[in-house]
């Protein structure tokens, strides 16, 4: 360390001055080379608006250079009526009791942060139904939609939401009774289509880190599921989401503004839920 540091100081007495001299020296040079161009340069880290030292990109703040949920949304989607309408054979998507529901847990690490993209990255998942990930720096509106790219739900889940997805060739009596369940049970959720599922479980309910999926609706697993999933994401905010096309109906209150009370209505929805 001292013959270093004496080192350093025999080269800038000898070599102080002459460019030439300078660029022969192949060491390090600390804090920069004298006279010259800056070897080790330090980066000043630029803290933007839309910096945050969590996501990367600052959440919730309409910005046409990154995500204001209106310019560039091909990104996410490219709107093709294929991704809403059924274009299969129904018969494949029919409730089937035999076919057991399925709940995944994921092992989100204790201290994983998503990040946040701008609309000028494809964001992209290794699972179909993601129930982590990095997602778009604004999130949907909660409610029901016509289509709603995951990089927007993703961020719903991260709050707390509730997510449903149904193939949109998937029986019309257990999307309806499904998605009865869910604007019965909690005020923050997502439904959309989503034609990616499989045939023999097209309805699926999703909270950070936990997907239940299934071929026809188990009443008491899906109550139990929101019950024990919902309002549990990484980051308690109430705050509603920003993007809002092709949203259908916004979601109504249940218990209050913060889910206090999930799913207190079972005898008003009419719904057998024990
Ligand atoms: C995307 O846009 C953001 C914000 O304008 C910028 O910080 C980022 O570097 C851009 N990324 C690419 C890949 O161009
Ligand atoms: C829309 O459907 C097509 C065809 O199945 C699929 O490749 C694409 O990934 C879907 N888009 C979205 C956003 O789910
Ligand atoms: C909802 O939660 C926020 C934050 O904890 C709190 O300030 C607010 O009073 C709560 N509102 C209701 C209606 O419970
Ligand atoms: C639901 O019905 C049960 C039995 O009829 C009753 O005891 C209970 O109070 C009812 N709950 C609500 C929220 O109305």
């Amino acid at each position: 360390m001292l013959t270093n540091i004496v080192l350093l100081c025999f080269a800038l007495l000898s070599n102080f001055g002459t460019t030439q001299s300078v660029n022969k020296w192949d060491g390090k040079w600390f804090p920069s080379i004298p006279d010259g161009e800056d070897r080790n340069p330090i980066i000043p880290f630029k803290r933007t608006d839309l910096t945050d030292h969590k996501h990367g990109i600052k959440m919730g703040i309409k910005d046409a250079t990154c995500d204001d949920a209106k310019k560039g949304l091909i990104q996410d989607w490219f709107k093709q009526p294929e991704n809403y309408t059924c274009l299969d054979n129904r018969k494949l998507y029919l409730p089937n009791s035999y076919i057991h529901p399925l709940h995944t847990i994921e092992r989100i690490p204790p201290h994983y942060n998503a990040p946040h993209a701008c609309m000028n990255e494809t964001i992209e998942y290794n699972e179909i139904i993601p129930t982590f990930g990095t997602h778009r720096p604004l999130w949907g509106v909660f409610g029901e939609y016509k289509f709603l790219p995951k990089q927007r739900w993703l961020h719903n889940l991260e709050h707390g939401a509730i997510v449903m997805l149904y193939h949109p060739c998937a029986d019309r009596n257990e999307v309806n009774l499904l998605k009865k369940i869910v604007k019965n049970c909690l005020y923050k959720h997502i439904i959309t289509p989503y034609n990616l599922l499989e045939p023999n479980r097209p309805l699926v309910l999703i909270s950070w880190g936990h997907r239940l999926e299934m071929s026809r609706v188990a009443i008491d697993l899906a109550v139990k599921f929101i019950k024990d999933h919902a309002i549990h994401g990484p980051e308690k905010l109430t705050k509603n989401g920003q993007y809002d096309f092709m949203l259908l109906h916004k979601a109504k209150i249940v218990s209050d503004i913060n889910d206090s009370n999930l799913c207190p209505n079972d005898n008003e929805s009419g719904i057998t839920m024990k």
